[in-house]
């Protein structure tokens, strides 16, 4: 998420759960290709991984370009953002505005795996505008997947690219979470991940008998303890958070506040 996952809160983040996938903000091609230093747009610590990072694009040359970057970097995968609905990035072909061009994001996608061995993904919405959620999305998966991708996470509601702000396009067209569990249903083969309102990690075991992962975003920035709970209750394993108030002083600036109110 643009300026909250940051490489701060991810670090932060591997200290309460190490199962977890953490993506990286959309980072655009544009500022890997052409922006200095290029650390300040792919920098990260060794304790992220297991790390997506998730790009901005529509060029596929340009997109090959940067997955290869992002391997040689070390990151665990390649996420094709195709969900963002902001007029600025909508200007330049990036994001949601992306549904209505399967073709393009299937060339992208087939140009980056060409380019890698390590996972090309895609984070799409169930549609945009006045397409139709259960034949467009169909065929936009139908496409993209023809390409190679087998890993979907799909953001459960529509963009509305006109008339909407990016921040309403996260709350005001309506989640619909059984047109994912359809998809996954209509595409057994496919990994299909959902994403949209899950705040609770019983919410997440509830869609994980219906889709093969779960994305949360709001809710692991606002109340980043739910991810304390993560490794243990999702994937059967101890996590390295002990206590909510023993925080390791490994990284004092993060943990300072938590810190004080341990003392006091
Ligand atoms: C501040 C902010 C920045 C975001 N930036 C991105 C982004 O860079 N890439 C992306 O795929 N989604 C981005 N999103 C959308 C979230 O990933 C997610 O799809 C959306 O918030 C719905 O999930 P949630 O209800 O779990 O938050 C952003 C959301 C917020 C609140």
């Amino acid at each position: 998420m643009m300026d909250w996952t940051t490489r701060d809160y991810r670090a932060f983040a591997r200290t309460l759960t190490k199962r977890a996938l953490l993506y990286t903000e959309m980072v655009t091609t544009g500022a890997i290709l052409h922006g200095t230093p290029r650390e300040r747009f792919l920098g990260y610590s060794e304790v992220e991984h297991p790390l997506a990072l998730q790009l901005g694009g529509s060029d596929a040359g340009e997109l090959a370009e940067c997955t290869a970057i992002a391997e040689a970097w070390g990151y665990d995968e390649v996420n094709l953002n195709v969900g963002c609905p902001s007029d600025r990035v909508q200007n330049n072909m990036i994001g949601a505005c992306l549904m209505g061009y399967p073709e393009k994001v299937a060339e992208a996608v087939r140009a980056m795996q060409a380019a890698v061995s390590i996972p090309v993904t895609v984070k799409c919405r169930i549609g945009i505008d006045d397409q139709d959620e259960d034949a467009d999305l169909e065929r936009f998966i139908a496409i993209v997947a023809d390409a190679g991708c087998e890993v979907f996470t799909v953001h459960a509601r529509k963009a509305w690219l006109q008339g909407l702000s990016p921040k309403q396009n996260r709350d005001v067209p309506p989640l619909n979470y059984p047109r994912v569990h359809r998809l996954k249903q209509s595409r057994p083969e496919l990994h299909i991940g959902i994403n949209g309102g899950i705040k609770t990690l019983a919410e997440c075991q509830a869609q994980l008998t219906h889709v093969d992962s779960v994305m949360v975003g709001r809710e692991a920035y606002q109340n980043p303890w739910l991810l304390a709970g993560v490794d243990e209750q999702l994937f059967g394993e101890q996590g390295p958070a002990a206590s909510r108030w023993m925080p390791q002083l490994h990284s004092g600036r993060i943990f300072s506040s938590a810190w004080m109110k341990a003392r006091s």
